[in-house]
């Protein structure tokens, strides 16, 4: 299973993620818990040093903090290398310059976080699989990605498709097969679906999006839960999250309210905080009522090392 946290900024996504980790590794279930937030803190809550390879930490249990600036500089050192090959005539351009342009584009890091996370459903080691992730943005982005490239590379496949066709119907009225000739040489000019390296490109990549979609999409496979605060301004990110989130078939398993202010009396000074709590809790009842619910109390001290963290589990459970 893979089991997903998100969630507004500080709300306790990552605290969730490795207590929920520690305790399915306890269960005696093979663990992976994968820090997907480029500003990484997973080791810092674990209270152990992490890095870009899975580190065994405990008995059942795998932490990683991936190296995003790898992954990102190796996908466009790849994907330079396949447009030089596909596109050979484009050699007269500078690629390289191309290449800066697009680190620094929209869509690169989530692009990025995607990748990771494709490479981290491949590995076969981990019965179990915990992803803290960045922040809402990031995390909808992300996980919106494959749909919307599934529509677009559908759309470019129609629009090659297209393009062969008319090949074709050249080759046919003038008899000859299409060539592009470059001084001396000549470069043969596809004409069906199945020599044209682009198309078969194309149709690599929607197999690979599929992929991914299929699993973030299915509810047996995932399970995404909603860290949120009771206070009303991560109660309604996560309520405008999980609408986007529905709108590509993500299903939101539960919502976990996390550091909620249990006092035996009130003091007159936390009074205000507590109607503002109460009023927060009322909000998520009422937009988000329909996920399962779990509410984990606000602890003294910050959850940080393993002891700490099952405390914190007892109350996901
Ligand atoms: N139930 C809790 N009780 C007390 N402190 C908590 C609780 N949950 C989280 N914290 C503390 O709140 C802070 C933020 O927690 P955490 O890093 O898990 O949040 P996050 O959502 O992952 O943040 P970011 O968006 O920065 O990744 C940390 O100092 C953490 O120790
Ligand atoms: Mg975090």
């Amino acid at each position: 299973m893979i089991y997903l946290y998100m969630g507004k900024g500080g709300v306790g996504k990552t605290t969730c993620a490795a207590a929920h980790a520690v305790s399915l590794a306890d269960s005696g279930r093979k663990t992976l818990v994968v820090s997907l937030d480029p500003a990484h803190n997973l080791g810092d809550v674990l209270d152990v040093e992490l890095g870009d390879e899975p580190r065994k930490v405990a008995e059942n249990l795998w932490a990683m903090e991936p190296d995003f600036e790898k992954v990102i500089s190796k996908y466009l050192r790849e994907l330079t290398e396949r447009v030089k090959d596909v596109y050979g005539y484009l050699k007269i351009f500078n690629l390289d310059n191309y290449v800066d342009t697009l680190r620094y584009s929209p869509g690169v890091e989530e692009d990025a976080v995607l990748r990771k996370i494709m490479e981290i459903l491949k590995m076969k080691d981990y019965e179990e699989i915990v992803l803290d992730t960045p922040p809402t943005g990031l995390t909808v982005r992300m996980l919106v990605l494959p749909s919307v490239s599934l529509t677009w590379i559908e759309k470019l496949m129609e629009l090659r498709l297209r393009l062969l066709g008319a090949r074709r119907a050249l080759e046919k009225l003038s008899g000859e097969k299409l060539v592009i000739r470059r001084g001396e040489t000549e470069i043969s000019v596809p004409t069906d679906p199945e020599d044209d390296p682009i198309f078969k490109e194309l149709e690599a990549l929607r197999k690979e999006i599929s992929w991914v979609q299929g699993i973030l999409t299915d509810g047996g496979r995932t399970s995404v839960s909603m860290v949120v605060n009771p206070d009303v301004l991560s109660v309604r990110e996560a309520s405008r999250a999980i609408g986007v989130l529905r709108k590509v078939g993500i299903p939101m398993r539960r919502l976990i309210v996390n550091k909620y202010l249990r006092l035996s009396e009130t003091p007159s000074e936390l009074e205000e905080t507590v109607r503002e709590q109460e009023e927060a809790l009322g909000l998520a009842k009422k937009e988000l009522g329909f996920l399962e619910t779990v509410v984990v109390p606000l602890f003294p001290r910050e959850p940080r090392g393993f002891e700490a963290l099952r405390e914190v589990a007892r109350f996901l459970a």
